[in-house]
């Protein structure tokens, strides 16, 4: 049995994820959840073959922990935890700005930890097309795109003084997406593809998630009754069931395996608008480099 790591699949995209990929019967999937109730009554519902482990991913130090406690091989490990705080600046335990620490640290802290037991197998980075500056569907939501390359920068949460605290969330959040999708490509280039691959997802804007619970009230309800009518009619939308699948896919199927480092969209097309930083090598050793010096230094610290 090939066993796979689902972080985040409590709901939306991770628990669509964990769905399809134990479909199949000779798969074990492992949700890494922080709410572990809810984490096994999800597991509970699709199968025999799921069970859940709590991991808190605002913490370097629980990362740690799910690390040493981990047993076997992985074929996979789906980093898809992620936050889009909006409403507020919020430090974690290790001092990190959340958005930076959940959806880019702690998923770079934990794939390193567990690359040893992925030997033959793949990492995926759950990225978005928010990350693009150039990007005018996510610019009608209110996004600008990445500001930021340093993840120090980031990680201590700087912001454009000039933005409202909702700008600066979705900032922040683009910023952590371009990390990810950068962070896979950069992995790819260091590692060979025959020991582990690595790559991206952009799974389209899929509204109705949990994804915007800090958004405004009104932002709120148009995100989960009439953004899921009218996504149908508009570029780059896709559903958690749909590109939960593209995900399952890349995961597991034998075409994907020659293309590591590969950023796929939700139709398991190659993406085709993701701006060209994310395959800038200085760029890649830079934002790599950072993360890895973030995560080592609080190590140091405990
Ligand atoms: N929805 C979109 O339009 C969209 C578009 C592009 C990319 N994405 C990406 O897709 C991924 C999934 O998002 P979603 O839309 O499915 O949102 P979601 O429904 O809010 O799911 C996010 C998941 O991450 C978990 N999580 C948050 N903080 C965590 C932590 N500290 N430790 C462990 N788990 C944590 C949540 O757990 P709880 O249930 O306990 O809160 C939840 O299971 C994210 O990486 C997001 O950036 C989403």
């Amino acid at each position: 049995m090939t066993t796979f790591i689902v972080t985040g699949a409590t709901q939306g995209l991770g628990l669509a994820t964990a769905r399809a990929l134990a479909a199949d019967s000779r798969r074990r999937v492992v949700l890494a959840v922080r709410d572990l109730d809810r984490g096994r009554a999800a597991a509970a519902a699709i199968g025999s073959n799921v069970t859940a482990l709590p991991l808190d991913l605002a913490s370097l130090g629980d990362i740690e922990r799910f690390i040493a406690d981990w047993q076997g091989d992985l074929a996979g490990l789906v980093n898809n935890a992620g936050v889009q705080i909006t409403d507020d600046t919020r430090l974690t335990c290790d001092g990190y700005e959340e958005t930076c620490a959940v959806n880019h640290l702690g998923a770079v802290a934990l794939t390193l930890g567990l690359l040893p037991r992925l030997v033959g197998g793949r990492v995926l980075f759950i990225g978005s097309g928010t990350h693009h500056p150039g990007n005018r569907m996510a610019s009608l939501f209110g996004f600008r795109g990445a500001r930021l390359t340093s993840v120090r920068a980031a990680a201590r949460g700087d912001h454009d003084d000039a933005a409202s605290i909702r700008q600066r969330g979705l900032d922040r959040y683009a910023t952590s997406k371009f990390f990810n999708m950068v962070t896979a490509v950069e992995l790819a280039r260091r590692h060979p593809a025959e020991v582990t691959s690595f790559f991206a997802l952009d799974p389209g804007l899929m509204p109705g998630t949990g994804l915007a619970r800090t958004a405004p009230l009104a932002a709120r309800l148009a995100w989960s009754s009439v953004l899921r009518w009218v996504a149908p009619l508009l570029p780059d939308t896709s559903t958690p069931t749909r590109s939960g699948a593209t995900a399952a896919w890349i995961m597991t199927a034998d075409a994907v395996e020659a293309s590591s480092g590969a950023v796929f969209a939700h139709d398991g097309a190659h993406a085709r608008r993701v701006w060209d930083r994310v395959f800038d090598p200085a760029t890649g050793r830079l934002v790599v480099d950072e993360s890895v010096a973030l995560v080592q230094q609080r190590r140091g610290a405990r």
